[in-house]
């Protein structure tokens, strides 16, 4: 019932030096959307560069798994409230403006508190030039499960356009050990959400370390999940064939997908005599994260990201 379209995904790239991990739109990085992953020319490269044949296609808005998350996962309800002018959460201000140059006085700051989390509010940090009102990424926000949604506390929202920063270049990221999804405006739809929050919940809730939220290591560079891909021998998707850290975030679509949409995997054209190839994943995702990919679960307040409270005078 899922078409699978060819040209949808880009190659996995990972932000350099930082816990942050970049989803590109297709064509930036690479104009050829499908090499097959090689080491040479990407160290980080998975189980000999070899994926899902054929893809899960889900990195692209409007595509098959997105549609697929926009009509099955539902939004909640939410309040905002925002912030007086003069503060900026410490992790906004390092990524937003001293590493991306946004001014900081075109952000607003809003607490979001969604129905399925009562009391507990994230922040969004907000800049003007976003095309999109602060409701309607907060509507695409409150799609993420809320067990899911608790590895993160912040959101930056960022202007679609060249012009309104010469010198930012990105597309959306995340910055798991400050609990943070970083994007465009543009770039705030289901699927997207999804692979991002995937980034968050492997460092933040499925870490094998992590005494708090944002200290310890990811779960995909841990053995258990080092061997599954090695047994499978493949990586979820083009995307994640790029690294195990991508890799997790692909395999968190799949998951979820197949958790909203029971079958839902199968239903993907094509892809069920192949599904056996990722099948260690799946498992090894399943074991230590599929409880935070459900739909019926609030959030538990012991394990969301803290509220940023470190904050900067603007
Ligand atoms: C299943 O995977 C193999 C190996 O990657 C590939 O050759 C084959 O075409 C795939 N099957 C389908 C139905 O696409
Ligand atoms: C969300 O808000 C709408 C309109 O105010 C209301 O009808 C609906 O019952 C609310 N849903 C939940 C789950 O609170
Ligand atoms: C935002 O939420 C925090 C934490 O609950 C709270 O202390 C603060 O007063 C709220 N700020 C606004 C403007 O609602």
């Amino acid at each position: 019932m899922f078409k699978t379209l060819i040209l949808a995904l880009a190659v996995a790239a990972q932000a350099p030096g930082v816990l942050g991990y970049q989803l590109q739109p297709r064509g930036v990085v690479n104009r050829d959307p499908y090499p097959f992953c090689n080491t040479k020319t990407n160290p980080n490269c998975i189980a000999g560069g070899k994926y899902l044949v054929p893809i899960l296609d889900f990195s692209v808005q409007r595509s098959a798994g997105d549609l697929a998350y926009a009509k099955y996962l539902p939004t909640h309800n939410f309040t905002l409230s925002a912030w007086p002018r003069g503060k900026m959460p410490e992790p906004c201000y390092r990524w937003g403006v001293t590493a991306d140059h946004w001014k900081p006085a075109d952000f607003t700051m809003y607490n979001v508190t969604f129905t399925d989390c009562a009391g507990s509010p994230w922040v969004v940090c907000f800049n003007k030039h976003s095309p999109r009102t602060i409701k309607q990424i907060a509507k695409e926000i409150s799609r993420i499960p809320a067990a899911m949604r608790q590895s993160t506390s912040l959101y930056l929202v960022y202007g679609d356009q060249q012009t309104d920063n010469p010198q930012y270049g990105g597309y959306i990221g995340t910055l798991a050990a400050d609990g943070l999804v970083v994007g465009r405006s543009v770039a705030y739809f289901a699927t997207s959400l999804v692979h991002e929050t995937g980034h968050a919940v492997d460092s933040n809730l499925a870490s094998p370390n992590a005494p708090r939220p944002g200290t310890g290591a990811a779960f995909s560079a841990s053995p258990a999940w080092r061997d599954a891909v090695r047994a499978d021998g493949y990586a979820v998707s083009a995307y994640g064939a790029g690294s195990h850290v991508e890799d997790f975030a692909e395999t968190g679509r799949a998951v979820l997908l197949d958790t909203i949409y029971p079958g839902g995997l199968k239903a993907l054209t094509g892809n069920n005599p192949n599904l056996t190839q990722i099948a260690n994943q799946l498992a090894a995702f399943r074991k230590v994260a599929g409880g935070f990919y459900r739909l019926d679960r609030k959030c538990d307040l012991r394990r969301k990201f803290p509220f940023p409270t470190r904050l900067v005078n603007v």
